[in-house]
């Protein structure tokens, strides 16, 4: 197998295999292993018709003592479960999407990128309504399954600055909508958008709060940070999603002795912070070099000299560290797969 694990794009890549559990009769069943990477579905499905489904994003990581390691799989865990109740779907148990993600990752081992690539091994779990319905009611029968692929950084700059742009006339999630949870239809209601914003020559959008567009909510697929004053500042929002790797990255600016603020972050903030960046597993740490306002046409710049800032430089090296076992994993945050 000859992969170029330098330049992979952010993408679906054929592995092995991947694996599956039904939930019927009021049970889950044994997970299954297969090599198909299809799935046969009820044409009546509640995932296809009232958006049923929900999903994970996780990574592993071949370190340089060749261990594998999975980070924060608890958190996805417990996110997954959220999402279920929130769309009233059946819940996956601890066990179940622990055995699913490690054997995913131990069967498609020559698949997990090698260490000192940029590249990584992304999980994505999966859980679906597969009974039927027509009225609009949760369906009976749930697939839960999980695949994976290697992957290289989401944004094609890598931990190179971004362009952002700040919309107002979509939204992403309502207040009391699914905002929280990792539902497709949020990502659905995004495309629009983020197809616009590229158009636009920009990596992503800013997407404002639905209700006063006055706060900062989220940046595209990955949550918003600022950093300025030894300050970590991110918005507090009910729409959007509860970033693990922004969890994470708290954890890390607290250690570091800087201080935490979640807030909501009003717009006109952008022009007091020193460093912003956008983060989400598959962002990892994205430093924003520059934002602009579609609709004032304001714009917002930030490394200056072309090159993330020294506290978003400082919170990357650490958070990649731990991740490939460079850095003491003093937090607990991952799981060795043997
Ligand atoms: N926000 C959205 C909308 C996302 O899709 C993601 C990706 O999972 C994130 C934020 C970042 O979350 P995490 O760090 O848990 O991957
Ligand atoms: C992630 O960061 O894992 C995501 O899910 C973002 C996007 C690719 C959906």
């Amino acid at each position: 197998m000859n992969i170029d694990w330098k330049n992979l794009p952010f993408g679906y890549f054929k592995t092995k295999y991947n694996v599956r559990a039904w939930y019927r009769d009021g049970q889950w069943g044994e997970l299954e292993v297969t090599e198909s990477e299809e799935i046969t579905l009820h044409m009546a499905a509640t995932s296809l018709h009232y958006g049923q489904e929900a999903f994970e994003g996780m990574k592993a990581f071949a370190g340089k003592d060749g261990k594998v390691r999975i980070f924060r799989w608890e958190e996805n865990c417990k996110r997954l479960q959220l999402s279920a109740r929130g769309i009233l779907m059946q819940e996956v148990p601890d066990e179940l999407f622990k055995e699913a993600i490690t054997k995913v990752v131990q069967l498609n081992r020559e698949f997990v990128p090698p260490h000192g690539h940029g590249s990584a091994f992304y999980l994505r779990p999966l859980l679906l309504g597969t009974g039927a319905q027509v009225g609009i009611q949760p369906a009976k029968e749930y697939l839960f399954m999980v695949f994976g692929t290697p992957v290289g950084p989401y944004f094609r700059e890598g931990f190179n600055p971004v362009s952002i742009q700040i919309v107002r006339d979509y939204d992403r999630a309502a207040p009391l909508g699914t905002g929280t949870y990792k539902v497709g239809g949020n990502y659905a209601a995004s495309l629009n958008a983020m197809k616009r914003g590229k158009e636009e020559g920009f990596s992503s959008v800013l997407f404002l709060d639905a209700k006063e567009k006055k706060y900062i909510d989220e940046c595209g697929p990955a949550n918003f940070f600022g950093i300025k004053n030894n300050t970590y500042v991110t918005p507090e929002s009910s729409s959007i999603l509860a970033s693990i790797t922004n969890k994470s990255l708290v954890t890390l600016a607290e250690d570091m002795g800087l201080k935490v603020e979640r807030r909501r972050v009003p717009v006109e903030e952008l022009e007091t912070f020193e460093e912003v960046g956008a983060c989400g597993t598959a962002a990892v740490i994205s430093p924003i070099g520059k934002i602009v306002d579609r609709d004032t046409g304001k714009i917002y710049s930030y490394c200056k000299d072309g090159k993330a800032g020294p506290v978003s430089q400082k919170l990357y090296k650490t958070l990649t560290g731990i991740q490939c076992g460079e850095v003491e994993d003093k937090h607990g945050w991952n799981m060795i797969i043997e």
